[in-house]
């Protein structure tokens, strides 16, 4: 098995292997990793000092699937000498820094099956497929940073899990004084902050709420315009019912259920994760703003019922344009876009082998329940999906709370795959010597 990418999503499948291959030695999956990083590095440039976690830490790479994995937060932190201490904070919530190296942990204990500073470039059928009936393998195709070499590597199963891609508002260009929250600290690193006078944000999401607290306290001569569209920053609700919507069963409910429940999760749950914000960032927003109020003075500025059409560069300046509010055009020295992510994207890797993945009537891939594509006949590996599955799966294809779980389920589907397939060829005649 080849994985694509090696974010929290593949580590969290690599361990998933590392134990079915310990109690089952005799139905060993070798994996293999690509990761493009030079080293393992989850959402790094978001890696702000107070943030914290939005999902519990018990969601992490193995829990869900195996409370006794010796994978787990919980032992990471005993590892660290931190248990004891961890428990005297109560919190179900670590900051993103201590999550960072917890994952860390984790990858440094498969460090022999990652290839980093490596990008997968292309999937496709071998070169000797034409006369061999069904492939049973594909050539993952993969480049070296640095040195550019491309090699191709065979694989019987390959799980693609290369994350959200950042979104820009149409038209609008990144450059050194346009940035996507994504790249938001290493940009803010290059930059010097004695030069920034006046900075936007924009966007009401967690990313946009962190980055503006962020540039408020960090930059203190600066001018901070937070850019909205809702009227106020929204509350994420993270409340005992509806965080059911990321439970492991209710995969099953969205994936077997009707348009219209399918329906229902996006509009009655949408608010748990999109286009909104924790209780806490929120508070400490409005705080700040209160108390320039009390002392008269005002730096942190927000133009609500706001978006932004169109960024360009004046000088080392950028003119936003904003339409919808009270303020039509801004200039400032920085202007990060917070504006959130499009699905993961699988077509582009999957080239050629596209015309193999069959399409729902909407025109999206057709995902099993166990995560793979549903292909022709003709195809006979395994594509899987860490991503991207948010049409057939739900709201959890691109979170965390699942992945411990759903990388067993993928685990599985290439086990009970290759059963049926010995079964077959056990079952299929062997053909007579000499014709
Ligand atoms: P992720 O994007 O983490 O990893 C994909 C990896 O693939 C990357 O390392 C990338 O370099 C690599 N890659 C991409 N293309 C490649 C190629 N062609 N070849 C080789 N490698 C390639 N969710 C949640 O449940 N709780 C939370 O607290 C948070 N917090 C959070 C903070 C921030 C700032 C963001 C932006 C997002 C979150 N999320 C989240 C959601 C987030 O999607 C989730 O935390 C994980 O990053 C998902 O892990 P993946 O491994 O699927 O993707
Ligand atoms: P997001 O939730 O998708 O929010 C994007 C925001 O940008 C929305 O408010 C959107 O408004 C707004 N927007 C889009 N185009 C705009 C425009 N032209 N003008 C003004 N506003 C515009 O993205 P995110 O905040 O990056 O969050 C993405 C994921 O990362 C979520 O899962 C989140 O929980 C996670 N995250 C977690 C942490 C953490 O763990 N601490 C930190 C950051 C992010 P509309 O909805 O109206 O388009």
């Amino acid at each position: 098995m080849i994985g694509v990418g090696f974010g929290p999503s593949n580590l969290s499948l690599a361990v998933a292997l590392e134990e079915h291959n310990g109690h089952n030695p005799n139905e060993r999956i070798s994996g293999f990793f690509v990761e493009r990083q030079e080293s393992f590095g989850w959402h790094r440039s978001m890696l702000l000092p107070s943030a914290t976690m939005q999902i519990p830490f018990l969601k992490d790479v193995a829990t869900l699937r195996n409370p006794a994995s010796g994978y787990s937060f919980v032992s990471y932190l005993h590892a660290s000498g931190r248990l004891a201490s961890f428990i005297n904070n109560q919190t179900f919530f670590p900051t993103r820094q201590e999550f960072h190296k917890y994952l860390e942990w984790v990858a440094t204990q498969f460090t022999d099956q990652v290839s980093y500073g490596s990008e997968v470039i292309g999937l496709r059928l071998p070169a000797d497929s034409g006369s061999a009936g069904t492939p049973q393998h594909l050539t993952v195709d993969v480049r070296r940073r640095g040195s550019g070499r491309v090699e191709s590597v065979r694989a019987r199963n390959v799980v693609i899990s290369t994350g959200l891609v950042p979104r820009m508002p149409q038209g609008i260009q990144r450059d050194e004084r346009v940035w996507h929250s994504s790249e938001f600290l290493m940009r803010f690193r290059e930059t010097d902050p004695a030069g920034i006078k006046s900075v936007a944000v924009v966007g009401a999401g967690q990313s946009a709420a962190e980055i503006t607290r962020f540039m408020y306290d960090t930059v203190p001569q600066a001018e901070v315009y937070a850019i909205v569209p809702s009227y106020g920053y929204a509350l994420a609700d993270d409340t005992p019912f509806a965080n059911q919507v990321f439970d492991p069963g209710a995969v099953d409910d969205y994936y077997f259920g009707t348009d219209r429940t399918r329906q229902a999760f996006w509009d009655y749950h949408r608010n748990t994760n999109y286009s909104v914000a924790d209780d806490e960032v929120i508070r400490d927003l409005y705080r700040r703003s209160y108390d320039e109020d009390v002392r008269g003075g005002r730096r942190l500025h927000l133009l609500n019922l706001s978006r932004v059409t169109a960024a360009e560069r004046d000088g080392d300046r950028t003119r936003i344009n904003v339409t919808g509010g009270g303020v039509q055009e801004i200039v400032v020295d920085v202007c990060v876009f917070a504006t959130g992510y499009h699905n993961m994207e699988v077509s582009r890797l999957l080239g050629e082998l596209d015309r193999y993945c069959l399409r729902d009537e909407t025109g999206r891939h057709r995902v099993g329940r166990d995560y793979r594509l549903v292909t022709t006949p003709e195809l006979g590996c395994g594509i899987y999906l860490q991503g991207g599955t948010e049409h057939s799966h739900g709201l959890t294809s691109s979170l965390l709370s699942n992945i411990a779980v759903r990388s067993g389920e993928i685990t599985e589907s290439v086990i009970s795959h290759r059963r049926v397939e010995r079964e077959l060829a056990r079952a299929l005649p062997v053909e007579p010597a000499g014709r």
